[in-house]
């Protein structure tokens, strides 16, 4: 299945993407994740993209799509994806169609998790994150067992960069000035499935699961 999970920062698409990939059998493809990657690594294309998203703001449309590019081109997709955080614009949108058609993939559905905007800062900064798997907890709405440390792979949890309230709040406008309007984009296209992101992370899952299935 070739899929994409899409919803503001913070609806839970790195949650869910993390339990979803290993139900079917298939890769994650983060964009964010991927640029914190490069970042951590300190090549030039993460320190290009850690201005813009310390801040918040999208990292430059050339720079994410010949990322995303190369790595669809890659053997493992072909059992399988799903994209999270991609496309995120208009014009990254119409890049994906075209580069999935070049290698013959075909999409099979648009997730869109669909959140209160207000309910998305509190989710934030209470985020941390495990240094080892890349796992979200949450300090209220879903600690670890352990406290700082991950419950699958024991690694050690860290606040990403960009939770903070002046950070997020670039998010949640870019988000609503540039990703939203992709909503309509794939309802066109017949592919997108409203999942009820504002419920316990288990049943967010069950319905995705639940609407995978239709
Ligand atoms: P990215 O890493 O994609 O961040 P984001 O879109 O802001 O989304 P998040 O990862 O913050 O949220 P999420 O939906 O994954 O939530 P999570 O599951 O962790 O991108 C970061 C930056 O990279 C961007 O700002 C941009 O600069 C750049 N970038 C990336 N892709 C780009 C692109 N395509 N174009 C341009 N720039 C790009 O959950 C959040 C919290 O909520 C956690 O604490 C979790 O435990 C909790 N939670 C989850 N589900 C629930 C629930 N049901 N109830 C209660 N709490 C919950
Ligand atoms: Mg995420
Ligand atoms: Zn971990």
């Amino acid at each position: 299945m070739n899929l994409l999970i899409m919803g503001p920062p913070g609806a839970g698409k790195g949650t869910q993407a993390e339990v979803l990939v290993k139900e079917l059998n298939i890769v994650h493809i983060s964009t964010g994740d991927m640029f914190r990657e490069a970042i951590k690594q300190g090549t030039e294309m993460g320190k290009k993209a850690k201005e813009y998203m310390d801040q918040g703001a999208l990292v430059p449309d050339e720079v994410v799509i010949g990322m995303v590019k190369e790595r669809l081109s890659q053997p493992d997709t072909k059992g399988g994806f799903l994209l999270d955080g991609f496309p995120r614009t208009v014009e990254q949108a119409g890049a994906l169609d075209k580069t999935l058609a070049s290698l013959d993939i075909k999409l099979d559905g648009v997730v869109n998790i669909v959140v209160p905007l207000d309910k998305l800062m509190a989710r934030l900064t209470g985020r941390r994150v495990c240094k080892g798997c890349g796992a979200s907890y949450h300090v209220i709405f879903n600690p670890p067992k352990a406290e700082g440390k991950c419950n699958t792979c024991g690694g050690e949890l860290y606040q990403r960069t960009d939770d903070n309230e002046e950070s997020v709040g670039t998010r949640l406008k870019a988000y609503q000035d540039k990703t939203q309007p992709l909503i309509d984009y794939y309802k066109g296209k017949g592919l997108l499935m409203d999942i009820n992101g504002d419920q316990e992370i288990k049943k967010v899952l069950d319905e995705i699961v639940k609407a995978l299935k239709k």
